[in-house]
């Protein structure tokens, strides 16, 4: 379909809450996926939010497919995310237990903070045929998966930054490493 402009932070519609997907496996739908995808993949990013294409509904997507894990190196260490939709989604932490981690984000470009994130997660919601998800996940995953919800409803990471001296530039903390924004 189409690869879209990402809004920046200062868009009011990174902002909002965002509304609930109605109905499922319609072409609209369909459409709004593969455009998500088509942006996600050309910008590199390990995912997307609808809002961040000016979209205001509860739908994001996020990891890779099996054929393209070999494409994106940026997180070597990483576990790897299969790639899934997303569509309203409801996370639950599995317990207190948090952890500080490196975020970028394709609304917040050049820059990376340290994020407290809940380190197990439980996360439930649809697909775009409207089939039921519903996972236990871990680290990574959970860091991503929390980070895109945070999208729904209005937050971007440098919101759950604790110590601004932990948000800065990605060339100035990771001179060299060519890292990009995700
Ligand atoms: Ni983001």
């Amino acid at each position: 379909m189409a690869v879209k402009s990402v809004l920046r932070m200062g868009e009011p519609c990174l902002l909002l809450k965002a509304a609930p997907v109605e109905q499922f496996d319609t072409p609209e739908l369909h459409a709004l996926i593969q455009d998500l995808e088509d942006t996600m993949q050309a910008m590199n990013g390990a995912g997307i939010a609808a809002p961040q294409i000016g979209v205001s509904l509860r739908l994001v997507i996020f990891g890779q497919k099996a054929s393209d894990e070999s494409k994106n190196p940026r997180y070597p260490d990483a576990d790897s995310v299969p790639y899934t939709v997303l569509i309203n989604p409801v996370i639950t932490p599995v317990n207190a237990e948090m952890e500080d981690g490196w975020e970028g984000c394709l609304s917040v470009p050049g820059l990376r903070g340290i994020v407290p994130r809940y380190v197990y997660l439980q996360y439930a919601g649809f697909d775009q045929y409207g089939n039921a998800i519903d996972r236990l996940v871990s680290r990574f995953h959970a860091r991503v998966v929390q980070h895109e919800c945070d999208h729904l409803d209005g937050v971007l990471y440098p919101m759950r930054i604790t110590n601004l001296k932990d948000f800065g530039y990605t060339e100035v903390f990771f001179p060299g490493q060519n890292i990009i924004d995700d």
